[in-house]
C-alpha cells in the first residue's frame, strides 16, 4: 500500500473560537506566527503526502489564499529587498498542490470524509483532523503509514488518554496487542467515561482505505446527530482487519482553548530566535506572580 494523498477536513464552524473564529476560519488561527492548518499540511508533506485536498465551507476561502502564490505580495517584498520574508512567503506557497472541495451542509465528520471520494479514487488515503497539531521527531501521519504499508491494513492514530477524558474521543476496544499496535474489535464515539470500552483514544490521524465511501454512504447519523467517521469505522472492523497504532508525539488539541495556548506557549519555547526571551519573560511572570 502507498499513501500519496491526504484529506484534511476544515469545515467545522470552530464556535469554540468566537468571536476570534467569527470572520476568519479557526484554522487560520496562528500558533506563534504560522496558522494551525499549516503545521497540520507540513506533517502531511514531511511524510511523503503528494496531494491534498481541504474540505472547506462558506468562509473558508483564505486557508486557500494561504497556501497559493501571492504575486503582488511578492512583488513588493521583492522591490523592498526583503528576501528572508519573501522566502517564507514562497515556501507556505510551494509547500504541496492543495485542492478544495466544499462540504455543502455541516452534517459531521464521516460527512465530510465523504466528500472526498472522487479525489481519493480507487486509493488509500491519510485523513488529518486540524484540531490536532503533533510535535514529534517523526511524522505522525508518517508513522500511520508505515504501519499501513508493513500490514496492508487500515489505521486509526491513538494514543490513552485519562478517563475522564475519554467522552470527547471515539475509544477504542481491542485484542491482541503487541508493542504499539493493537487489532481494532469495536469502537464508540465519545462514551460517558463508564461506559467506555478502553481508555485508548482516536486522536485525529487515520490512514483510510477506499471501502469506507460506501460504508460512509450507508452510516446514519451518531453522536450529536452527526454522521460519525467513528461509527463507519466500527462497521470497517466487522467486515477487514483494521489496525490500531499508538503513535509517538507531543499532541496538542488545538479545537480547545486550552491546548492552543499550550501550543502557543511550547512552539515559541521551541523557537530558536524568540526562546530566550520568551523564556525570561515567563519565568518574571511566574516570580511576580508567586508560582
Ligand atoms: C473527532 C472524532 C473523534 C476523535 C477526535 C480527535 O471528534 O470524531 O473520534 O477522537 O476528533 O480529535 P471532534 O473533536 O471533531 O468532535
Amino acid at each position: 500500500m502507498e499513501v500519496n494523498k491526504a484529506v484534511i477536513p476544515a469545515a467545522g464552524y470552530g464556535t469554540r473560537f468566537l468571536p476570534a473564529s467569527k470572520a476568519i476560519p479557526k484554522e487560520m488561527l496562528p500558533i506563534v506566527d504560522k496558522p494551525t492548518i499549516q503545521y497540520v499540511v507540513e506533517e502531511a508533506v514531511a511524510a511523503g503526502i503528494e496531494e491534498v485536498l481541504l474540505i472547506t465551507s462558506k468562509g473558508k476561502e483564505s486557508i486557500e489564499n494561504h497556501f497559493d502564490f501571492d504575486m503582488e505580495l511578492e512583488a513588493v517584498l521583492e522591490e523592498k529587498e526583503k528576501e528572508d520574508l519573501l522566502e517564507r512567503v514562497r515556501y507556505v506557497s510551494d509547500l504541496i498542490s492543495i485542492h478544495t472541495v466544499r462540504q455543502k451542509e455541516q452534517k459531521g465528520l464521516g460527512h465530510a470524509v465523504a466528500c472526498a471520494k472522487t479525489f481519493v479514487g480507487d486509493d488509500p488515503f491519510a485523513v488529518l483532523l486540524g484540531d490536532d497539531v503533533m510535535y514529534s521527531d517523526k511524522p505522525v501521519i508518517g508513522q500511520l503509514i508505515e504501519h499501513a504499508e508493513k500490514t496492508g491494513c487500515p489505521v486509526i492514530g491513538c494514543q490513552e488518554v485519562a478517563r475522564e477524558e475519554i467522552s470527547k474521543y471515539g475509544s477504542v476496544q481491542h485484542s491482541d496487542r503487541s508493542g504499539r499496535r493493537a487489532r481494532v474489535t469495536n469502537l464508540i464515539e465519545k462514551p460517558a467515561p463508564e461506559e467506555a470500552p478502553s481508555t485508548l483514544a482516536v486522536l485525529g490521524r487515520y490512514v483510510l482505505t477506499p471501502d469506507i465511501f460506501p460504508i460512509l454512504a450507508e452510516t446514519p447519523r451518531g453522536v450529536g446527530g452527526e454522521i460519525q467517521l467513528t461509527d463507519a469505522l466500527k462497521t470497517l472492523a466487522d467486515k477487514r482487519p483494521l489496525e490500531a497504532y499508538k503513535f509517538k508525539a507531543r499532541r496538542y488539541d488545538v479545537g480547545q482553548l486550552q491546548g492552543f495556548l499550550e501550543a502557543t506557549v511550547e512552539y515559541a519555547l521551541r523557537r530558536e530566535d524568540v526562546k530566550a526571551d520568551f523564556h525570561e519573560y515567563l519565568q518574571q511572570l511566574l516570580t511576580e506572580r508567586g508560582g
